[in-house]
């Protein structure tokens, strides 16, 4: 590795630091970063937007977050060796992040060992409720520019399953997600670098095989969802079940509206600490975004479906999110996930080499 990297222009100890830093999350795992060295103990970081998440990333929020998360990893992997990483954002609407690191003498990051074994999983976890004392442990990673709504309690969580499965009936039935579904799954896979393997996605395998039959083409999907109620039995899977079957839901809350990249980014990087606190508490955990982000669209009166049905129910849902986290305001919603005990993901996504992150020349 150390050969390969001085040949990118920086040194062992910092290729190091970007060794475990790339294993930060990324919406469908599509790691919109770039690296380039700007001399042998500094780089820049490029957001490189993917394609491949399409109708998911329309406004850049879930990349921006993705990206905040990875500048959060960056500075913890730097403690490794007591550095303190300077990221400057002056830059951020142009999608550059140029970045120093400077010898702070600081110890080790607790969440340094969480950087890789951080994982999503789909699957129901134990209902076990977190303590008080972890969940104030969850609340104090975010810091003070952000807050931590919980979901708790039979109840609440049946009720919030279901809107999720709401949700995932617009994600599942409109036309511009297929693309998406397709390419961003490795049909057959346990493990994948630069996607989602199915193995991960928390259906039963029969189901599996339907959907992957399905995914060949639109007509096949749209089929199954007119005529055999195709959407139905996924989200109970995907949805209700994950739902009810989790110890808590969080929603991760910006004090002040998100206006700018910058906030966004900070955004992410709080929701990259409460994860890395979860996994360092022993809790498995599986982002909710798509709530979040069709919630965004229709406050925004954003047309990511031309399926006119599908972006009025999607209005009608955020309002019914809206009154659920008594918040009217989706500029400050910015992550919703569920935690729970559990036994870690037997299939996950892995991470791009870093030679394939590297441009050299741009
Ligand atoms: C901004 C963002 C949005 C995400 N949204 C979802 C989601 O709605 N549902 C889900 O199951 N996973 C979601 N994920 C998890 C990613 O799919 C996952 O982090 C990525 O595939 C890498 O896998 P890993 O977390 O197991 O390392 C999201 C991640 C990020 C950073």
């Amino acid at each position: 590795m150390a050969t390969e990297t001085r040949t990118q222009g920086v040194t062992p100890e910092l290729a190091a630091v970007l060794e475990r830093a790339r294993w930060a999350p990324s919406g469908d795992n599509t790691q919109p970063w770039r690296f380039r060295a700007l001399g042998a103990d500094e780089i820049e970081v490029l957001y490189r937007p993917s394609d491949a998440l399409g109708v998911f990333n329309l406004d850049h929020f879930a990349g921006h977050l993705a990206m905040g998360a990875l500048l959060e990893s960056i500075d913890i992997a730097a403690s490794m060796h007591g550095w303190r990483a300077v990221i400057a954002t002056d830059h951020a609407g142009e999608g550059r992040f140029p970045i120093g690191f400077e010898a702070a003498g600081r110890a080790a990051s607790p969440l340094l060992p969480f950087l890789q074994e951080r994982a999503t999983q789909r699957r129901p976890l134990s209902p076990k409720r977190l303590t008080g004392a972890q969940k104030r442990i969850l609340e104090a990673s975010v810091g003070a520019a952000f807050s931590v709504e919980w979901v708790e309690g039979a109840g609440a969580k049946a009720r919030l399953g279901v809107l999720l499965a709401r949700v995932d009936k617009v994600r599942l039935t409109i036309p511009e997600t297929f693309a998406v579904h397709r390419d961003t799954v490795a049909w057959g896979a346990r493990f994948s670098e630069d996607r989602i393997p199915d193995a991960a996605i928390a259906v039963d395998p029969l189901l599996l095989r339907v959907m992957r039959w399905a995914m060949q083409s639109w007509s096949r999907v749209h089929f199954l969802n007119r005529y055999l109620w195709g959407h139905g039995l996924p989200r109970v899977e995907m949805d209700l079940l994950p739902s009810l079957f989790c110890g808590a839901h969080a929603l991760l809350v910006s004090q002040t509206p998100m206006s700018s990249v910058g906030d966004v980014i900070a955004g992410g990087r709080a929701m990259q600490r409460l994860w890395l606190t979860a996994a360092s508490l022993g809790l498995q955990a599986q982002p909710e975004m798509a709530p979040v982000i069709f919630s965004r669209y229709a406050a925004g009166a954003t047309a990511f479906t031309e399926v006119a049905e599908q972006r009025l129910y999607a209005a009608a849902l955020s309002g019914r999110f809206a009154d659920f986290f008594g918040a009217g305001n989706w500029t400050q919603a910015t992550f919703l996930m569920r935690f729970g005990f559990g036994a870690p993901a037997q299939s996950r996504s892995l991470r791009k080499p870093l030679s394939d992150l590297w441009i050299s020349d741009e």
